[in-house]
C-alpha cells in the first residue's frame, strides 16, 4: 500500500520522494534545528537520500520504522518541514516527531501538521496511544505537545545523548479517547 496524502486547511502531508533529499539535508543541517536531536550536523545529502530511499521502498507506515512525511504549504507547494510516525511493533502505539524549517516557524504549521497525524494514527491506523519525547528545555516543542493535549508522563533523567552531551528526556502521551474527546 502507498501512503495517501493528508490535508489540512493550509498543509499537505505526503510520503517523501527521492527529490526531497536536499531539502531534508538542509533542514537537518541547521545547528539550531539539530540542537535537541540525535543526528549530527552537517547532515549529508547522501544520508538524507539513503533514509528516503528506505522509506520509498517501504511505501507506507511500517511497524518499528520511522516514516517521515514531507509537510507542504498547499498554496505554493513549498516544504515547511516534516512529521515522523513510528508505529510500535504491535501497532498499538504511534510515536511522533516534528521539525520545521526556521523560516516556517511561528505560524502554527507544526501544531496543524502534527494534529493531522494524530487524527490519522487514531482514526485510520487505530492506535490506542500516541507518544512523543523531547528535551524538557525544548520549549517550542513542549508547547506543540501542550496545544495538542499531550500529557507529560515523566522525565527520564540523563537518558538521551546528543553527540557527547547527555540530556533528560521528557515523555508525553495522548490516548486515542482523549484525542477524540478534543475533536
Ligand atoms: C518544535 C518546532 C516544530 C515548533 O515550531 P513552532 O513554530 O514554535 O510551532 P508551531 O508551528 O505550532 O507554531 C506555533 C507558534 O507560532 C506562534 N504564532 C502563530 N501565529 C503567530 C502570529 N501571527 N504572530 C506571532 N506568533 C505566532 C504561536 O504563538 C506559537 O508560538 P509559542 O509556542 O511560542 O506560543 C520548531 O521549534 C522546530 O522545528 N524545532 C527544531 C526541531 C525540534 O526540536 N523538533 C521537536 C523534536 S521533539
Amino acid at each position: 500500500m502507498a501512503f495517501s496524502p493528508l490535508t489540512t486547511g493550509r498543509l499537505t502531508l505526503r510520503a517523501m520522494v527521492p527529490g526531497d533529499a536536499a531539502d531534508l539535508a538542509e533542514r537537518r543541517s541547521d545547528p539550531a534545528t539539530a540542537r535537541y536531536q540525535a543526528w549530527v550536523v552537517p547532515y549529508p545529502v547522501e544520508s538524507a537520500q539513503a533514509l528516503i530511499d528506505a522509506m520509498v521502498e517501504r511505501g507506507d507506515v511500517t511497524p518499528g520504522e520511522w516514516f517521515l512525511l514531507a509537510v507542504e504549504r498547499t498554496k505554493d507547494g513549498r516544504i515547511v518541514g516534516d512529521v515522523g510516525i513510528r508505529l510500535s511493533e504491535d501497532s498499538h502505539t504511534a510515536e511522533i516527531g516534528y521539525t520545521l524549517h526556521p523560516w516556517a516557524r511561528g505560524h502554527y504549521f507544526s501544531t496543524e501538521a502534527t494534529g493531522a497525524v494524530c487524527d490519522y494514527v487514531v482514526n485510520v491506523l487505530g492506535v490506542h496511544r500516541i507518544e512523543a519525547t523531547t528535551d524538557p528545555g525544548n520549549l517550542p516543542s513542549v508547547r506543540v505537545l501542550d496545544r495538542l493535549g499531550f500529557i507529560h508522563e515523566g522525565t527520564k533523567r540523563e537518558s538521551y545523548w546528543v553527540g557527547d552531551r547527555i540530556t533528560d528526556d521528557a515523555m508525553y502521551g495522548l490516548l486515542a479517547r482523549e484525542w477524540k474527546q478534543r475533536q
